[in-house]
């Protein structure tokens, strides 16, 4: 299924990446950032329901000088000490959240739409794709401003060996399949429960639409062995 999963992404096409059944138990349709169209867009909402974000590797954060939300607010909390309380967070299935900034890019109108948004997060993939290649900065707000529609998070350092959400499992897939590790994750909730959809559930949906769904251990082990062979 990995391999299936490798030739979409490359093909640009969605793949459904389920974390594991003792952290969130979520699936999120993921789909690489620089093919994403206002269909996409639309697909995700609609059949997703969750938080549309786009997960970025810690090296095109770097170089986008894009910080984690957690780090700004301890940062301004120095400034605006009633923020202090809001900063320190405990969340339940996880150390620390990816949350990075929320960006429009520039040419949108509201950001929200199903057009700007596809249109902020395939810009993010090319910017990615950009100072991954030449290894060179890129003046962010030059195309993008904070606040916006459109979540950013920040992958660990070192990927799945440090944090296995989807934000580390999603970019982890796009590195092994050669592209901009750049990934809007969408998670998948039941419309009939509002809870998160079940592993079968979202099974079911990715057999119909021939969409290949992999789990957070397939991930890990497979990209560990892609790192050590390198
Ligand atoms: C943003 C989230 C989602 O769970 C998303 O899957 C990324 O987070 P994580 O890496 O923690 O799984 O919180 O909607
Ligand atoms: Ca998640």
């Amino acid at each position: 299924m990995i391999e299936e999963a490798l030739r979409h992404f490359r093909a640009g096409k969605p793949v459904l990446i389920y974390d594991f059944d003792d952290r969130e138990g979520e699936t999120d349709i993921a789909i690489p950032a620089i093919a994403v169209t206002p269909k996409d867009v639309a697909m995700m909402r609609i059949d997703g329901g969750g938080l549309i974000c786009v997960a970025l590797h810690p090296k095109a954060c770097e170089k986008l000088k894009i910080p984690f939300m957690h780090d700004v607010l301890r940062v301004a909390s120095e400034k605006m000490p009633e923020l202090r309380s809001v900063a320190d967070f405990d969340i339940k299935y996880d150390s620390r959240s990816s949350f990075a900034l929320w960006v429009n890019h520039r040419d949108t109108f509201t950001g929200i739409t199903d057009v700007d948004r596809a249109l902020t997060i395939r810009r993010l993939g090319e910017v990615v794709d950009y100072v991954m290649i030449n290894g060179k900065e890129f003046d962010f707000g030059s195309e993008f401003r904070s606040p916006g529609h459109v979540a950013v998070l920040r992958a660990s350092e070192n990927l799945v060996y440090e944090r296995v959400g989807q934000t580390e499992l999603s970019v982890a897939l796009a590195e092994m399949a050669g592209i901009a590790p750049a990934v809007a994750i969408c998670e998948m909730l039941d419309a009939e429960t509002g809870k998160a959809l079940s592993k079968r559930k979202a099974k079911e949906y990715a057999e119909e639409r021939g969409i290949p769904f992999v789990e957070g251990k397939d991930i890990v082990k497979a990209y560990k062995n892609f790192r050590e062979e390198k």
